[in-house]
């Protein structure tokens, strides 16, 4: 049984891209009359559920923009007149934890750390906020490190942009203000990242962190916006589902209804494009058996059981232990044109 709360607050686009993205597979042998027909239609209903989803948020100006920029991205244009109208502006890749299975929790190399500074952040939205309707301000690290986040979220708001965070609350001070802060700062939706019911899920998942200390965090936050009669942000707790977990989805879906939260049930990522690598990103040169080997573990390690949390790639790598590639169908799908990241670090 799915739990009562196992909507998200995007379920209605959830659900129409769950459907057209069934119909697609369906028509990819049909002629291509048929398939530009399900495009269109998978296109109009993930614009719908937007509009709905921003009515708040949507002018003129912008829905002009967003029509003048999907018109020439239907035409394939590699030039396109018009701005932004859907960011992901990382406000830092700096993180407080170790998730087991994000690169950032497990310490690989990657580019310089560092926080987006208030005077860059004014300046992309005073350029860009006109055109913008979401901005999402998580990417790899803890957007509540930032001293900032308050301000920049505000800021934001201020100017018409619907605006959205994900955490997993460790830096959040309620004794500093900080829970009014949040509520105050008009944040749209926040995401909690817990991926557990319990001490022992939890500490699976983030090694040497306390549940209930982050519980008691995400109450506060809840009894802040109770004591300032706000509706936002609208909270949902996210729970990747991983082999040791699954079997805690009810209960996880019970506890968010207990508090009044909304859940996302997420799909792994397994990261597996790092399993050849060492920490610095260089290759480790493992003959094919033994990427084999480790893929299997890896995958046997983390990977549920229940395939409805399981993407098509590691389904198929679970039956033949390899590494596989994403499709250029899922590569179009993740690299929408409308999502624009700006790094904390630029240099
Ligand atoms: C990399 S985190 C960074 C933001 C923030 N530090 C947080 O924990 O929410 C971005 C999102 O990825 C989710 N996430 C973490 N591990 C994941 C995994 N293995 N597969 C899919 N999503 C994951 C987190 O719950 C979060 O919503």
């Amino acid at each position: 049984m799915t739990p009562m709360s196992a909507i998200t607050l995007d379920s209605s686009l959830a659900r129409a891209i769950r459907t057209t993205q069934s119909w697609r597979r369906r028509v990819t042998a049909r002629p291509r009359a048929v398939r530009v027909i399900v495009d269109t239609v998978d296109w109009l209903m993930r614009a719908v559920s937007h509009v709905r989803r921003n009515r708040r948020y949507l002018t003129v100006t912008k829905l002009a923009n967003i029509a003048v920029i999907n018109l020439q991205f239907a035409m394939k244009r590699e030039r396109v007149i018009g701005l932004p109208y859907r960011m992901k502006i990382e406000s830092t890749n700096i993180c407080n934890t170790n998730c087991q299975l994000c690169p950032t929790g497990q310490g690989l190399a990657g580019r310089a750390k560092g926080k987006m500074s208030r005077e860059r952040y004014e300046r992309l939205i005073d350029q860009l906020g006109r055109y913008l309707y979401a901005l999402d301000l998580s990417m790899w690290g803890d957007p509540l490190i930032v001293p900032d986040i308050y301000h920049m979220i505000r800021y934001a708001h201020d100017r018409g942009i619907w605006t959205y965070v994900s955490s997993n609350l460790h830096a959040l001070k309620p004794e500093k203000g900080q829970c009014e802060a949040l509520v105050r700062s008009g944040l749209d939706v926040l995401t909690v990242s817990l991926h557990g019911a319990t001490q022992g899920t939890f500490a699976i998942y983030q090694p040497g962190k306390d549940f209930e200390a982050t519980v008691e965090k995400l109450r506060s936050i809840l009894a802040a916006r109770r004591r300032l009669k706000s509706t936002t942000p609208a909270i949902q707790l996210n729970f990747v589902v991983t082999r040791h977990n699954e079997h805690e989805v009810e209960r996880f879906g019970a506890f968010a209804d207990e508090l009044g939260c909304k859940t996302v049930f997420s799909n792994p990522s397994l990261n597996t494009r790092f399993l050849d690598r060492d920490e610095d990103l260089e290759p480790l040169e493992l003959t094919k058996a033994a990427l084999t080997e480790r893929t299997a573990a890896h995958l046997d390690q983390w990977l549920p059981r229940d395939e409805r949390y399981v993407v098509e790639p590691y389904k198929l790598m679970r039956r033949y232990g390899q590494i596989l590639w994403m499709s250029d169908d899922q590569a179009a799908f993740c690299f929408s044109p409308s999502v624009n990241v700006i790094p904390a670090i630029t240099s």
